[in-house]
């Protein structure tokens, strides 16, 4: 047995949230977070090699001359944040929309007008690759100092073939370029361009955009904006049912605005998740349920948009729907980069408890990926993809909000970021 290259001991609290990794926690699985006191990890190479209490690991003989250890004394440890829903690459931001949106304008009729989504679009053909991968590293290292490790990044704001293209290309390079792991979604269906049909942009979607992605192998996931006004039932069926075809695993934003049968649909493809889902109907949380599908909800995203409507998570979690958190980050309906929000609002308006937040935020966010095999949860064998938090139980973590309670982030192994806390 070797002796491990980082020892990170003494936590308050350790979150293992253990057992999920075959199946997404659902029910009341999500609250079981696997939790031990004076916790104690092993970490050799890039991955997590022990567990335990820091007696029973120091017992076990991990500890050896050459090892870095971390006292996480008065901290929580946590797995990394898994963000499985993103649209954080694009150029320019939004800010434009605050006075409209105060003024009672709604985030269709914005983009109606040529604005919301396509006044992203146009700011991000406008920008060259270069200065797109600069403002994209940023927010990603505000997600990394927010305790977020691995996040899926979305393409939907080039809509040409070209422009879809290059955004699949460019998270592949920040992929490369980037300390966090992104999991690339093609959506080119995002919103229909202007002065075109949603029929003509669906068959350059179908027959031009998805052949070529799936030919490159860019995209892992496809997304398609299913919303009435935006792509119809109808045609979110044909899109995700061509790139299914086409080796891409379906998710949809479903219900989000308007009850239009987007969590049916999700269920009726076996999507692997559907995202938002405000208004998703009680068939439609039970088909779910019976498919499997991971509702990926999107609470800063409702805080955003002011209606004061948030899905409905209880009747989710009891339905036997595994629930994921994410941010939905991108610069509309949520401008905003932080999982532990994303947290505070998952508690106090999904009514999620903390533990099963977590869950959410976690082991069943990695499954909305297809990562829960090796991220996720804190476990022999897992990427050592590591949080420690500067809170002293798990309560705390949802309930202190407002501040970045990251202190360390560990990313396969290594410190990556660490805040720096001056006593005076
Ligand atoms: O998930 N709903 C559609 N797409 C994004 C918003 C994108 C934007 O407004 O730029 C969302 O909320
Ligand atoms: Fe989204």
């Amino acid at each position: 047995m070797p002796y491990a290259d980082l020892f990170i001991h003494s936590a308050s609290y350790l979150a293992t949230v253990r057992g999920h990794s075959g199946a997404p926690a659902r029910g009341t699985e999500m609250a079981e977070v696997g939790m031990i006191e004076d916790g104690a990890l092993a970490i050799v190479g890039d991955k997590i090699a022990a567990v335990g209490t820091t007696a029973e690991l120091e017992q076990a003989g991990w500890v050896g001359p050459g090892t870095v250890r971390l006292n996480a004394s008065g901290k929580l440890v946590a797995p990394g944040f898994v963000d499985p829903h993103t649209h954080v690459l694009y150029g320019g931001s939004r800010e434009n929309e605050l006075p409209l949106k105060l003024a009672g304008v709604p985030y269709l009729e914005i983009l109606k007008q040529g604005g919301g989504i396509l006044s992203t679009v146009r700011a991000t053909a406008a920008a060259d690759d270069e200065a797109l991968k600069e403002q994209t590293k940023k927010r990603l290292q505000t997600m990394l100092s927010l305790g977020t490790t691995t996040a899926e990044v979305k393409s939907g704001y080039g809509l040409t073939p070209d422009q879809e293209l290059r955004a699949l290309r460019l998270i592949a390079e920040l992929n490369e370029e980037s300390v966090l792991d992104l999991v690339p979604t093609f959506m080119g269906a995002h919103a229909v361009p202007s002065g075109m049909s949603e029929e003509d942009f669906t068959e350059l979607v179908i027959r031009q955009m998805l052949p070529q992605v799936a030919e490159q192998g860019i995209a892992e996931f496809c997304d398609v904006f299913c919303e009435p006004g935006v792509f119809s039932l109808e045609t979110s069926e044909r899109i995700l049912t061509r790139a299914k075809e086409l080796g891409l695993k379906p998710k949809i934003h479903a219900d989000e605005l308007e009850a239009a049968g987007g969590a049916e649909l999700a269920a009726r493809l076996r999507a692997v998740s559907a995202d938002h889902l405000l208004q998703a109907s009680d068939r439609g949380i039970e088909e779910m349920a019976e498919a499997g599908v991971i509702a990926v909800l999107l609470p800063a995203t409702s805080f955003n948009l002011a209606k004061n409507t948030y899905a409905r998570a209880r009747e989710m979690v009891a339905a036997g729907v595994p629930v994921a958190l994410a941010t939905d980050s991108n610069p509309g309906s949520s401008p905003t980069e932080s999982m532990p929000l994303v947290l505070t609002l998952g508690c106090l308006y999904l009514k999620l408890s903390p533990a099963e937040a977590l869950t959410a935020a976690t082991i069943n966010a990695a499954h909305a990926l297809g990562r829960a095999e090796r991220i996720g949860s804190l476990e022999a064998g897992k990427q050592a993809d590591i949080l420690m938090l500067d809170a002293p139980n798990l309560n705390y973590l949802p309930y202190h909000f407002g501040n970045n309670p990251v202190a360390t982030v560990v990313k396969k192994g290594k410190v990556v970021y660490s805040a720096e806390y001056r006593s005076q």
